[in-house]
This record gives C-alpha cells, structure tokens and sequence, in this order.
C-alpha cells in the first residue's frame, strides 16, 4: 500500500523528495525506492522529524510498535498521524501518540493498488482543516475518497468497500459457472464476465444516474434481463447483500476488540 501511494502521488506531481520511505528492512525500502526517487531511511523517528503527515502503512499487528516509534517526533512537530490499518482505533493510537495528537483514521481497499480504490476517512477533533486537506489529498493519489461522520462509520465502511471487491469476484465467480452450465466455455465465460462489470461500472460512474435508473434502462419490458431481475428479487438478493454486510461490519467491531 505504502508502494502505491507513493506511485500514485509523484504521478499526480507530487515531488519526490518531499517524501521519505521509513522501514526496518533494507530490501523493503530498495522496493519503495524503486518506485519514485523518495528519500529512504530504516529509522521511524528519524523519518517522522519535521514531517508535516506522518502515512502509517503497517499490518495492524505492527501498528502499537509503529506509532510508539514516532511518538516522540510526532508529539513536537505537531504532525497529523494517518493510519490505513484496519480494526487500529483511534484511541489506541491516540494512547501513544498523546491526547493532543492529530491522527486520521483511514479504510482504503485492494483496487488502491491499481489506482482505483475507494477510501473512507475520519478525523479526530485535533485534526486540522489543513490536515485533513493533507490526508484527502494522500489518498486520492490512490482512488476516489470520502469523509465519514463517525469512527463508528468505518466498520460500515469496511463492510462495503473494504470487503466489497471479494463480493464482486464471487458474483463474478457465480456468472462464469453459471455460464458454463448454459453451454459456453470457460475462457469465453470469464472474458464476457470481467469486461461486462467493468462495462456497468463504467456506466454507473460516467452516467449521473441513480443505479435503479441505469437498471431500468437495460431491462426491457417482457426482456430477458426483466426474467433474471425478477428472479434475484424473488430469491431476496437485497436481503442476502444486508445479511452479509452486517456479519462483515460486525466482524470489524469485533476484530477492533480482539486488537485491544
Ligand atoms: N493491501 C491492501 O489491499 C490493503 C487494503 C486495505 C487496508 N490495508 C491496510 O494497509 C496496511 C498495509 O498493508 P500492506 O498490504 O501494504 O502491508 P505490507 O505489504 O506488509 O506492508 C507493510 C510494510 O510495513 C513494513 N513494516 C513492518 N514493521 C514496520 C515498522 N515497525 N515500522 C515501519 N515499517 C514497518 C513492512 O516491512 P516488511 O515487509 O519488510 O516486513 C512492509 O514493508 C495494513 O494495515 C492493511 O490492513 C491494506
């Protein structure tokens, strides 16, 4: 993640030696290095001085170790901490970094790699309006960004954008078997499937229609796509989405817990 957002900022022009790349290990950075002519170095501290947003990129597992390395830096700078670690709340960090620090809390998803990912950001009260200019602009290096009201909204976040990408393969997953079984082969199956939901999403981002309209628009009276809708509703696809999404925004709450 922390490669891609550095592509994706000296791309949309950001210089390159404004940034500095922190990470133990020296063939981590070689990669980071790799990317953009940023500059590098293994320690935390020492990458964090005098930084004005200090990008936690780290496993949630690593973030306690993390944030504990910059406190120091961070603590007399008066930089604004952002995290893209899932289930790392905002008051576990704020226990290392202090009461007073700025920190924001992010929840990108995989397309982010690609360029294409959609982050949900929270700040705290501490958390300037410039720092959060600071944060969106990070993070639209990387795809399209929203502000949410509440940290509590991230969990719901997480359940839709963050675990979204699996649903979409799976639906895409159940097309191409589905394909199969009406009589085409795999290859065929699988191309038509993947360029059909960049096609609709395409549409869906290009045309300032509500996604019910853009449905209506595909689906003639008497149709064959008036059959299959009907059927997904009478199987309540709606329902089977909702039911989903809530074990996925619960495990999120729950994961926040097991990580204290
Ligand atoms: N990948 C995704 O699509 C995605 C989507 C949503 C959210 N996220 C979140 O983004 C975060 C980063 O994910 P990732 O996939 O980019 O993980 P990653 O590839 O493991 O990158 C984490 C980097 O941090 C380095 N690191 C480990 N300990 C460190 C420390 N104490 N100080 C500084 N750097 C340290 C790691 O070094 P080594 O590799 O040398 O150990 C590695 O280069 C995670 O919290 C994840 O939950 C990722």
């Amino acid at each position: 993640m922390a490669g891609s957002i550095i592509g994706g900022l000296v791309k949309s022009g950001h210089p390159a030696d404004f940034i500095t790349a922190a990470d133990p290990y020296p063939a981590s950075l070689e990669k980071l290095a790799a990317i953009a002519p940023v500059r590098i170095c293994e320690r935390n501290a020492e990458a964090a001085a005098g930084a004005d947003i200090v990008v936690l990129a780290v496993k949630p597992q690593v973030m306690a170790e993390a944030t504990a390395s910059i406190a120091t830096a961070v603590q007399a700078s008066g930089a604004v901490a952002l995290s893209i670690a899932a289930g790392v709340t905002i008051s576990s960090m704020q226990a290392r970094l202090g009461e007073q620090a700025a920190i924001v809390r992010c929840m990108p998803n995989t397309p982010a790699l690609l360029g294409c990912g959609a982050s949900a950001l929270y700040a705290n009260k501490q958390a300037t309006r410039q720092q959060r200019a600071y944060s969106e602009a990070i993070l639209e290096a990387v795809g399209v960004v929203s502000w949410v009201p509440s940290e509590q909204a991230l969990d719901a976040i997480t359940a839709l954008s963050g675990s979204g990408p699996a649903y979409f393969f799976l639906f895409m997953e159940a097309m191409v078997e589905a394909g199969i079984k009406l009589g085409l082969d795999r290859e065929t199956a699988s191309l038509m499937t993947i360029q059909t939901a960049l096609g609709a999403s395409r549409m869906a981002q290009e045309n300032n229609l509500e996604l019910a309209e853009l449905r209506r628009r595909v689906t003639s009276p008497g149709g064959t796509t008036e059959r299959a809708v009907a059927s997904f509703q009478q199987n309540e696809l709606n329902a089977i989405v909702l039911q989903a999404m809530q074990a996925a925004a619960d495990r999120a709450v729950e994961m926040a817990r097991e990580m204290g």
